[in-house]
Protein backbone atom coordinates (compact mmCIF):
# COMPACT_ATOMS: atom_id res chain seq x y z
CA UNK A 1 0.00 0.00 0.00
CA UNK A 2 1.21 3.70 -0.40
CA UNK A 3 1.02 7.09 0.92
CA UNK A 4 -1.34 9.59 -1.56
CA UNK A 5 -2.15 12.58 -1.69
CA UNK A 6 -4.81 13.76 -4.04
CA UNK A 7 -4.92 17.18 -5.10
CA UNK A 8 -8.57 18.25 -6.30
CA UNK A 9 -11.35 17.21 -3.81
CA UNK A 10 -14.39 17.34 -6.99
CA UNK A 11 -16.26 14.71 -8.27
CA UNK A 12 -13.25 12.81 -9.48
CA UNK A 13 -10.77 13.86 -6.49
CA UNK A 14 -13.15 12.87 -3.70
CA UNK A 15 -14.73 9.57 -4.95
CA UNK A 16 -11.01 8.52 -6.05
CA UNK A 17 -9.08 9.33 -2.88
CA UNK A 18 -11.55 7.91 -0.85
CA UNK A 19 -11.87 4.74 -3.34
CA UNK A 20 -8.09 4.39 -3.02
CA UNK A 21 -7.88 4.63 0.42
CA UNK A 22 -10.58 2.00 0.71
CA UNK A 23 -8.30 -0.12 -1.24
CA UNK A 24 -5.92 -0.04 1.99
CA UNK A 25 -3.67 3.21 0.95
CA UNK A 26 -3.34 6.56 3.44
CA UNK A 27 -4.79 8.84 1.67
CA UNK A 28 -4.77 12.45 1.96
CA UNK A 29 -7.19 14.70 0.47
CA UNK A 30 -6.08 17.91 -0.44
CA UNK A 31 -7.74 21.21 -2.24
CA UNK A 32 -7.70 25.03 -2.41
CA UNK A 33 -10.94 25.61 -1.24
CA UNK A 34 -10.86 25.95 2.38
CA UNK A 35 -15.05 25.85 3.15
CA UNK A 36 -15.25 22.55 0.93
CA UNK A 37 -11.78 20.88 3.12
CA UNK A 38 -13.77 22.12 6.26
CA UNK A 39 -17.27 20.46 5.22
CA UNK A 40 -15.11 17.34 4.43
CA UNK A 41 -13.09 17.66 7.75
CA UNK A 42 -16.93 17.66 9.57
CA UNK A 43 -18.01 14.80 7.14
CA UNK A 44 -20.17 17.02 4.92
CA UNK A 45 -19.67 15.56 1.36
CA UNK A 46 -20.31 19.41 -0.96
CA UNK A 47 -21.52 17.07 -3.88
CA UNK A 48 -24.39 15.17 -4.67
CA UNK A 49 -22.66 11.58 -5.33
CA UNK A 50 -24.52 8.47 -4.41
CA UNK A 51 -22.81 6.07 -1.63
CA UNK A 52 -20.11 8.41 -1.27
CA UNK A 53 -20.45 9.75 2.24
CA UNK A 54 -20.68 6.15 3.29
CA UNK A 55 -17.26 5.35 1.48
CA UNK A 56 -15.60 8.17 2.85
CA UNK A 57 -16.66 7.81 6.41
CA UNK A 58 -15.74 4.04 6.52
CA UNK A 59 -12.22 5.37 6.00
CA UNK A 60 -12.03 8.58 7.73
CA UNK A 61 -13.09 6.34 10.76
CA UNK A 62 -10.29 4.02 9.80
CA UNK A 63 -8.28 6.73 9.66
CA UNK A 64 -7.03 5.85 5.98
CA UNK A 65 -8.50 8.79 4.41
CA UNK A 66 -7.96 12.21 5.69
CA UNK A 67 -8.26 16.12 4.23
CA UNK A 68 -5.96 18.76 4.44
CA UNK A 69 -5.69 22.80 2.67
CA UNK A 70 -1.84 21.89 3.51
CA UNK A 71 -0.85 20.92 -0.56
CA UNK A 72 3.04 21.43 0.21
CA UNK A 73 2.58 19.33 3.41
CA UNK A 74 0.80 16.44 1.63
CA UNK A 75 3.31 16.12 -1.00
CA UNK A 76 6.20 16.29 0.72
CA UNK A 77 4.68 12.53 3.34
CA UNK A 78 3.35 11.28 -0.17
CA UNK A 79 4.69 8.69 -2.39
CA UNK A 80 2.03 9.01 -4.95
CA UNK A 81 0.85 12.29 -5.85
CA UNK A 82 -2.47 11.72 -8.34
CA UNK A 83 -3.29 15.40 -10.52
CA UNK A 84 -7.36 15.48 -9.90
CA UNK A 85 -8.45 19.46 -10.56
CA UNK A 86 -10.65 20.56 -12.92
CA UNK A 87 -9.75 20.79 -16.75
CA UNK A 88 -12.47 22.99 -18.14
CA UNK A 89 -13.53 24.01 -21.61
CA UNK A 90 -11.86 27.46 -22.75
CA UNK A 91 -13.70 29.95 -25.21
CA UNK A 92 -11.94 28.39 -27.86
CA UNK A 93 -13.23 25.02 -26.87
CA UNK A 94 -9.82 23.35 -25.38
CA UNK A 95 -9.23 22.37 -21.94
CA UNK A 96 -7.92 24.81 -19.45
CA UNK A 97 -5.00 23.46 -17.98
CA UNK A 98 -4.10 26.58 -15.92
CA UNK A 99 -5.07 24.49 -12.72
CA UNK A 100 -3.21 21.64 -13.26
CA UNK A 101 -0.18 23.66 -14.47
CA UNK A 102 -0.62 25.44 -11.30
CA UNK A 103 -0.19 22.53 -9.26
CA UNK A 104 2.29 20.64 -11.68
CA UNK A 105 4.18 24.14 -10.40
CA UNK A 106 3.85 23.18 -6.61
CA UNK A 107 4.53 19.60 -7.48
CA UNK A 108 7.90 20.77 -8.69
CA UNK A 109 8.96 23.01 -5.83
CA UNK A 110 7.59 20.61 -2.55
CA UNK A 111 9.26 17.38 -4.31
CA UNK A 112 11.67 15.99 -1.02
CA UNK A 113 11.89 12.36 -2.44
CA UNK A 114 11.04 9.73 -4.90
CA UNK A 115 7.56 9.89 -6.24
CA UNK A 116 4.89 9.12 -8.72
CA UNK A 117 2.97 11.67 -10.30
CA UNK A 118 -0.42 10.76 -11.76
CA UNK A 119 -2.56 12.71 -13.50
CA UNK A 120 -6.41 11.80 -13.11
CA UNK A 121 -7.73 14.84 -15.05
CA UNK A 122 -8.88 14.86 -18.29
CA UNK A 123 -6.18 16.01 -19.85
CA UNK A 124 -5.79 17.06 -23.49
CA UNK A 125 -3.03 14.52 -25.39
CA UNK A 126 -0.04 15.53 -25.16
CA UNK A 127 -0.57 16.98 -21.73
CA UNK A 128 2.00 14.92 -20.16
CA UNK A 129 4.82 16.46 -21.62
CA UNK A 130 3.87 19.49 -20.50
CA UNK A 131 3.66 18.76 -16.99
CA UNK A 132 6.44 17.12 -17.00
CA UNK A 133 8.77 20.06 -18.27
CA UNK A 134 6.76 22.28 -15.62
CA UNK A 135 7.41 19.81 -12.87
CA UNK A 136 11.10 19.70 -14.17
CA UNK A 137 11.60 23.91 -14.29
CA UNK A 138 10.88 24.08 -10.65
CA UNK A 139 12.39 20.78 -9.51
CA UNK A 140 15.82 22.89 -8.84
CA UNK A 141 17.25 19.99 -6.40
CA UNK A 142 17.10 17.42 -9.29
CA UNK A 143 14.54 15.62 -7.07
CA UNK A 144 14.22 11.58 -8.88
CA UNK A 145 10.20 11.22 -9.67
CA UNK A 146 8.41 9.60 -12.57
CA UNK A 147 5.06 10.50 -14.49
CA UNK A 148 1.98 8.93 -15.16
CA UNK A 149 -1.03 8.88 -16.82
CA UNK A 150 -3.94 7.25 -14.88
CA UNK A 151 -7.48 8.86 -16.49
CA UNK A 152 -10.50 7.94 -14.54
CA UNK A 153 -13.40 6.63 -16.22
CA UNK A 154 -16.09 7.36 -13.42
CA UNK A 155 -20.20 8.28 -14.45
CA UNK A 156 -21.65 10.91 -12.26
CA UNK A 157 -24.08 9.27 -10.28
CA UNK A 158 -22.43 5.67 -10.25
CA UNK A 159 -18.84 7.04 -9.53
CA UNK A 160 -18.21 4.78 -6.10
CA UNK A 161 -19.42 1.90 -8.24
CA UNK A 162 -17.21 2.94 -10.98
CA UNK A 163 -14.30 3.53 -8.98
CA UNK A 164 -14.25 0.45 -6.82
CA UNK A 165 -15.19 -1.75 -9.94
CA UNK A 166 -13.78 -0.68 -13.03
CA UNK A 167 -13.09 -2.53 -16.39
CA UNK A 168 -10.31 -1.47 -16.42
CA UNK A 169 -7.20 0.10 -14.62
CA UNK A 170 -5.39 2.63 -17.47
CA UNK A 171 -1.65 3.12 -16.57
CA UNK A 172 0.39 5.36 -18.84
CA UNK A 173 3.76 5.39 -17.68
CA UNK A 174 7.84 4.76 -19.49
CA UNK A 175 8.92 3.76 -15.31
CA UNK A 176 8.44 0.27 -14.15
CA UNK A 177 9.41 1.81 -11.13
CA UNK A 178 5.98 3.70 -11.33
CA UNK A 179 4.03 1.04 -12.60
CA UNK A 180 5.04 -1.03 -9.22
CA UNK A 181 4.23 1.56 -7.52
CA UNK A 182 0.48 1.81 -9.18
CA UNK A 183 0.02 -1.79 -9.35
CA UNK A 184 0.42 -1.49 -5.09
CA UNK A 185 -1.89 1.48 -4.78
CA UNK A 186 -4.92 -0.94 -7.18
CA UNK A 187 -3.26 -3.88 -5.37
CA UNK A 188 -6.80 -4.88 -4.69
CA UNK A 189 -7.80 -4.50 -8.46
CA UNK A 190 -5.34 -6.47 -9.56
CA UNK A 191 -5.22 -9.82 -7.14
CA UNK A 192 -9.44 -9.60 -8.40
CA UNK A 193 -8.25 -9.68 -11.76
CA UNK A 194 -9.11 -6.40 -13.17
CA UNK A 195 -6.75 -6.00 -16.40
CA UNK A 196 -4.52 -3.08 -15.43
CA UNK A 197 -3.46 -1.64 -18.88
CA UNK A 198 -0.03 -0.75 -19.09
CA UNK A 199 0.82 1.78 -21.93
CA UNK A 200 2.59 4.83 -22.96
CA UNK A 201 1.86 8.41 -21.51
CA UNK A 202 0.17 9.33 -24.63
CA UNK A 203 -1.39 6.37 -25.49
CA UNK A 204 -3.18 6.65 -22.15
CA UNK A 205 -4.34 10.18 -22.77
CA UNK A 206 -5.78 8.86 -26.08
CA UNK A 207 -7.67 5.78 -24.30
CA UNK A 208 -9.52 7.93 -22.06
CA UNK A 209 -10.64 10.91 -25.13
CA UNK A 210 -11.02 7.65 -27.31
CA UNK A 211 -13.64 6.19 -24.96
CA UNK A 212 -15.30 9.38 -23.88
CA UNK A 213 -15.75 10.55 -27.47
CA UNK A 214 -16.95 7.08 -28.80
CA UNK A 215 -19.76 6.78 -25.38
CA UNK A 216 -20.92 10.25 -26.84
CA UNK A 217 -21.06 8.93 -30.80
CA UNK A 218 -23.19 6.04 -29.98
CA UNK A 219 -25.32 8.55 -27.89
CA UNK A 220 -25.83 10.50 -30.76
CA UNK A 221 -26.35 7.66 -33.03
CA UNK A 222 -29.08 6.38 -31.15
CA UNK A 223 -30.48 9.92 -31.06
CA UNK A 224 -30.58 9.89 -34.74
CA UNK A 225 -31.95 6.64 -35.29
CA UNK A 226 -34.78 7.41 -32.67
CA UNK A 227 -35.30 10.82 -34.89
CA UNK A 228 -36.33 8.71 -38.01
CA UNK A 229 -37.96 5.93 -36.02
CA UNK A 230 -40.34 9.21 -35.27
CA UNK A 231 -40.72 9.65 -38.71
CA UNK A 232 -41.61 5.75 -40.20
CA UNK A 233 -43.42 4.83 -36.64
CA UNK A 234 -40.83 2.15 -35.76
CA UNK A 235 -39.93 1.53 -31.57
CA UNK A 236 -36.83 2.82 -30.77
CA UNK A 237 -36.72 0.71 -27.52
CA UNK A 238 -37.28 -2.71 -29.86
CA UNK A 239 -34.93 -0.92 -31.96
CA UNK A 240 -31.65 -0.17 -28.92
CA UNK A 241 -32.61 -3.78 -27.33
CA UNK A 242 -32.00 -5.66 -30.94
CA UNK A 243 -28.70 -3.84 -31.16
CA UNK A 244 -27.73 -3.99 -27.81
CA UNK A 245 -28.20 -7.80 -27.67
CA UNK A 246 -25.43 -7.62 -30.14
CA UNK A 247 -22.43 -8.77 -28.20
CA UNK A 248 -20.18 -6.49 -30.62
CA UNK A 249 -22.39 -3.31 -29.80
CA UNK A 250 -23.61 -3.44 -26.34
CA UNK A 251 -27.09 -2.83 -24.84
CA UNK A 252 -25.30 0.35 -22.81
CA UNK A 253 -25.49 3.86 -23.69
CA UNK A 254 -28.19 2.85 -26.85
CA UNK A 255 -31.03 5.21 -24.42
CA UNK A 256 -32.02 7.98 -26.73
CA UNK A 257 -32.79 11.13 -25.01
CA UNK A 258 -32.54 14.91 -25.31
CA UNK A 259 -28.92 15.15 -26.24
CA UNK A 260 -25.77 14.24 -23.60
CA UNK A 261 -24.55 16.99 -21.41
CA UNK A 262 -22.45 16.98 -18.52
CA UNK A 263 -18.72 18.22 -17.92
CA UNK A 264 -17.11 15.48 -19.93
CA UNK A 265 -18.97 14.60 -23.32
CA UNK A 266 -19.20 17.54 -24.44
CA UNK A 267 -16.02 19.10 -23.61
CA UNK A 268 -13.89 16.29 -24.37
CA UNK A 269 -15.60 15.82 -27.36
CA UNK A 270 -14.35 19.71 -28.72
CA UNK A 271 -10.80 18.85 -27.53
CA UNK A 272 -10.41 15.96 -29.03
CA UNK A 273 -11.29 17.40 -32.45
CA UNK A 274 -8.84 20.06 -31.50
CA UNK A 275 -6.18 18.13 -30.86
CA UNK A 276 -6.91 16.13 -34.22
CA UNK A 277 -7.31 19.97 -36.00
CA UNK A 278 -3.47 20.51 -34.72
CA UNK A 279 -2.18 17.48 -36.37
CA UNK A 280 -4.69 17.82 -39.92
CA UNK A 281 -6.57 14.81 -38.61
CA UNK A 282 -10.03 14.81 -39.47
CA UNK A 283 -12.61 13.75 -36.91
CA UNK A 284 -15.81 13.56 -39.28
CA UNK A 285 -17.21 10.99 -37.13
CA UNK A 286 -16.71 13.49 -33.43
CA UNK A 287 -17.89 16.53 -35.56
CA UNK A 288 -20.98 14.91 -36.58
CA UNK A 289 -21.30 13.89 -32.95
CA UNK A 290 -21.50 17.04 -31.42
CA UNK A 291 -23.65 19.09 -34.49
CA UNK A 292 -26.18 15.69 -33.73
CA UNK A 293 -26.20 16.24 -29.86
CA UNK A 294 -26.63 19.91 -30.89
CA UNK A 295 -29.48 19.28 -32.60
CA UNK A 296 -31.70 16.93 -30.87
CA UNK A 297 -31.72 19.78 -27.91
CA UNK A 298 -33.41 22.06 -30.62
CA UNK A 299 -35.79 19.22 -31.75
CA UNK A 300 -37.17 18.63 -28.45
CA UNK A 301 -37.71 22.13 -28.31
CA UNK A 302 -39.75 21.83 -31.40
CA UNK A 303 -41.65 18.52 -30.29
CA UNK A 304 -42.96 20.64 -27.27
CA UNK A 305 -44.11 23.60 -29.52
CA UNK A 306 -45.45 21.11 -31.73
CA UNK A 307 -47.80 19.75 -28.71
CA UNK A 308 -49.09 23.05 -28.07
CA UNK A 309 -50.00 23.82 -31.55
CA UNK A 310 -47.29 26.78 -31.75
CA UNK A 311 -48.39 28.24 -28.93
CA UNK A 312 -46.33 28.66 -26.14
CA UNK A 313 -46.27 32.28 -25.08
CA UNK A 314 -48.08 32.74 -21.73
CA UNK A 315 -48.28 29.01 -21.57
CA UNK A 316 -47.11 27.42 -18.07
CA UNK A 317 -44.68 24.61 -18.75
CA UNK A 318 -43.29 21.90 -15.99
CA UNK A 319 -39.67 20.89 -16.59
CA UNK A 320 -39.27 18.32 -14.53
CA UNK A 321 -35.33 16.90 -14.34
CA UNK A 322 -32.89 19.69 -14.42
CA UNK A 323 -29.11 18.00 -14.22
CA UNK A 324 -27.42 16.56 -17.38
CA UNK A 325 -29.35 13.40 -16.20
CA UNK A 326 -30.32 11.72 -13.05
CA UNK A 327 -28.80 10.69 -9.82
CA UNK A 328 -26.41 14.06 -9.92
CA UNK A 329 -27.30 17.83 -8.82
CA UNK A 330 -24.52 18.71 -11.86
CA UNK A 331 -26.47 20.82 -14.37
CA UNK A 332 -23.13 21.63 -16.27
CA UNK A 333 -24.42 21.38 -20.30
CA UNK A 334 -27.52 20.01 -19.41
CA UNK A 335 -30.19 19.60 -21.98
CA UNK A 336 -32.62 20.88 -19.21
CA UNK A 337 -30.93 24.59 -20.18
CA UNK A 338 -31.26 24.61 -23.77
CA UNK A 339 -34.94 23.59 -22.60
CA UNK A 340 -35.77 26.39 -20.46
CA UNK A 341 -34.27 28.93 -22.29
CA UNK A 342 -35.90 28.32 -25.49
CA UNK A 343 -38.77 28.09 -23.26
CA UNK A 344 -38.54 31.73 -21.69
CA UNK A 345 -37.57 32.92 -25.23
CA UNK A 346 -40.95 32.08 -26.43
CA UNK A 347 -42.86 33.33 -23.56
CA UNK A 348 -43.50 30.79 -22.02
CA UNK A 349 -43.25 30.53 -17.66
CA UNK A 350 -41.27 27.56 -16.59
CA UNK A 351 -42.28 25.30 -13.30
CA UNK A 352 -38.84 23.89 -12.63
CA UNK A 353 -38.05 20.19 -10.24
CA UNK A 354 -35.44 18.20 -10.10
CA UNK A 355 -34.99 15.96 -6.92
CA UNK A 356 -31.41 17.38 -5.83
CA UNK A 357 -30.48 19.90 -8.52
CA UNK A 358 -32.91 22.89 -7.92
CA UNK A 359 -29.99 24.78 -6.45
CA UNK A 360 -27.49 23.85 -9.21
CA UNK A 361 -29.84 24.94 -11.70
CA UNK A 362 -30.87 28.44 -9.39
CA UNK A 363 -27.57 29.83 -9.79
CA UNK A 364 -27.90 30.03 -13.68
CA UNK A 365 -31.34 30.37 -14.41
CA UNK A 366 -32.65 32.07 -11.17
CA UNK A 367 -35.87 33.72 -12.44
CA UNK A 368 -38.19 30.65 -13.19
CA UNK A 369 -40.36 29.26 -10.47
CA UNK A 370 -38.57 25.92 -8.35
CA UNK A 371 -40.88 23.53 -6.79
CA UNK A 372 -39.91 20.83 -4.20
CA UNK A 373 -41.78 18.44 -5.59
CA UNK A 374 -43.29 17.24 -8.90
CA UNK A 375 -46.83 17.41 -8.03
CA UNK A 376 -46.72 21.46 -7.15
CA UNK A 377 -44.54 21.89 -10.20
CA UNK A 378 -47.26 19.96 -12.55
CA UNK A 379 -50.15 21.64 -11.14
CA UNK A 380 -51.77 23.74 -13.50
CA UNK A 381 -49.62 23.55 -16.03
CA UNK A 382 -50.29 23.72 -20.11
CA UNK A 383 -47.80 20.67 -20.74
CA UNK A 384 -45.07 18.71 -18.82
CA UNK A 385 -41.61 18.09 -20.18
CA UNK A 386 -39.83 15.10 -18.73
CA UNK A 387 -35.97 15.76 -19.15
CA UNK A 388 -34.27 12.99 -16.85
CA UNK A 389 -35.12 9.70 -15.88
CA UNK A 390 -34.96 9.60 -12.17
CA UNK A 391 -37.17 6.91 -10.85
CA UNK A 392 -39.69 9.36 -9.22
CA UNK A 393 -40.91 10.64 -12.84
CA UNK A 394 -40.81 7.00 -14.34
CA UNK A 395 -42.92 5.94 -11.21
CA UNK A 396 -45.31 8.97 -11.54
CA UNK A 397 -49.01 8.12 -10.90
CA UNK A 398 -50.44 9.43 -14.84
CA UNK A 399 -53.74 9.55 -13.72
CA UNK A 400 -52.35 11.68 -10.72
CA UNK A 401 -50.68 13.58 -13.14
CA UNK A 402 -53.42 14.24 -15.06
CA UNK A 403 -55.84 15.29 -12.32
CA UNK A 404 -53.01 17.85 -11.66
CA UNK A 405 -52.71 19.39 -14.80
CA UNK A 406 -54.78 22.04 -16.51
CA UNK A 407 -54.27 20.23 -20.11
CA UNK A 408 -52.65 16.40 -20.89
CA UNK A 409 -49.90 17.15 -22.51
CA UNK A 410 -46.05 15.75 -21.83
CA UNK A 411 -43.17 15.13 -23.81
CA UNK A 412 -41.36 12.20 -22.22
CA UNK A 413 -37.34 12.95 -23.59
CA UNK A 414 -35.95 10.08 -22.06
CA UNK A 415 -38.85 7.68 -23.20
CA UNK A 416 -39.48 6.36 -19.06
CA UNK A 417 -43.46 6.75 -18.88
CA UNK A 418 -46.10 4.10 -19.98
CA UNK A 419 -47.27 4.46 -23.29
CA UNK A 420 -50.88 2.66 -22.51
CA UNK A 421 -51.26 4.36 -19.82
CA UNK A 422 -50.71 7.31 -21.76
CA UNK A 423 -52.97 6.46 -24.53
CA UNK A 424 -55.85 4.97 -22.41
CA UNK A 425 -55.81 8.43 -20.25
CA UNK A 426 -56.27 10.58 -23.76
CA UNK A 427 -52.70 12.43 -22.79
CA UNK A 428 -51.45 14.22 -26.06
CA UNK A 429 -47.52 13.25 -25.83
CA UNK A 430 -44.55 12.72 -27.28
CA UNK A 431 -41.05 11.37 -27.22
CA UNK A 432 -37.97 9.83 -28.89
CA UNK A 433 -38.72 7.41 -31.23
CA UNK A 434 -41.68 5.47 -30.05
CA UNK A 435 -44.43 6.72 -31.68
C1 LIG B 1 -19.09 10.21 -18.75
C2 LIG B 1 -18.49 8.84 -19.05
O1 LIG B 1 -19.52 7.87 -19.03
C3 LIG B 1 -17.44 8.50 -18.00
O2 LIG B 1 -16.82 7.27 -18.33
C4 LIG B 1 -16.39 9.61 -17.99
O3 LIG B 1 -15.40 9.35 -17.01
C5 LIG B 1 -17.05 10.94 -17.70
O4 LIG B 1 -18.07 11.21 -18.66
P1 LIG B 1 -20.90 11.24 -17.15
O5 LIG B 1 -20.76 12.40 -18.07
O6 LIG B 1 -20.81 11.46 -15.70
O7 LIG B 1 -19.76 10.12 -17.53
O8 LIG B 1 -22.32 10.57 -17.41
P2 LIG B 1 -22.89 9.52 -18.43
O9 LIG B 1 -23.68 8.56 -17.65
O10 LIG B 1 -21.84 9.02 -19.33
O11 LIG B 1 -23.94 10.42 -19.29
C6 LIG B 1 -23.43 11.47 -20.07
C7 LIG B 1 -24.62 12.08 -20.83
O12 LIG B 1 -25.09 11.14 -21.81
C8 LIG B 1 -25.82 12.41 -19.93
O13 LIG B 1 -26.41 13.61 -20.38
C9 LIG B 1 -26.76 11.24 -20.18
O14 LIG B 1 -28.13 11.58 -19.98
C10 LIG B 1 -26.49 10.94 -21.64
N1 LIG B 1 -26.79 9.56 -22.02
C11 LIG B 1 -26.07 8.54 -21.46
C12 LIG B 1 -27.78 9.33 -22.96
O15 LIG B 1 -28.44 10.26 -23.46
N2 LIG B 1 -28.04 8.06 -23.34
C13 LIG B 1 -27.36 6.99 -22.81
O16 LIG B 1 -27.65 5.85 -23.18
C14 LIG B 1 -26.34 7.24 -21.83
Amino acid sequence: MKNIVVIGTGYVGLVSGAGMSDFGNNVCCVDVDKDKIDSLQNGIIPIYEPNLKELVDRNVKSKRLKFSINIEDAIKSAEVIFIAVGTPEDKNGNADLTYVLQVAELIGKSLNSYKVVCTKSTVPIGTGKRIIDFINKYNTNNIDYDYCSNPEFLREGKAVADFLRPDRVVLGTSSKKAYDYLRDVYRTLYINKTPLINTTIETAEMIKYASNAFLALKISYINEVANLCDEIGADIAMVSDALGSDGRISPKFLHPGPGFGGSCFPKDTKALINVAKKHNVSMNTIDAAIKTNNNQRIRMLSKIEKLLEGKLNKRTIAVLGLAFKQETDDVRESASIDMILGLIKKGANIKAYDPVANDSMKKIIPTIDYKLNWQDAVKDCDAVVIMTEWNEFRGMDLYELKKLMSKPIVLDTRNILNLAELKELEFTFDNVGRK
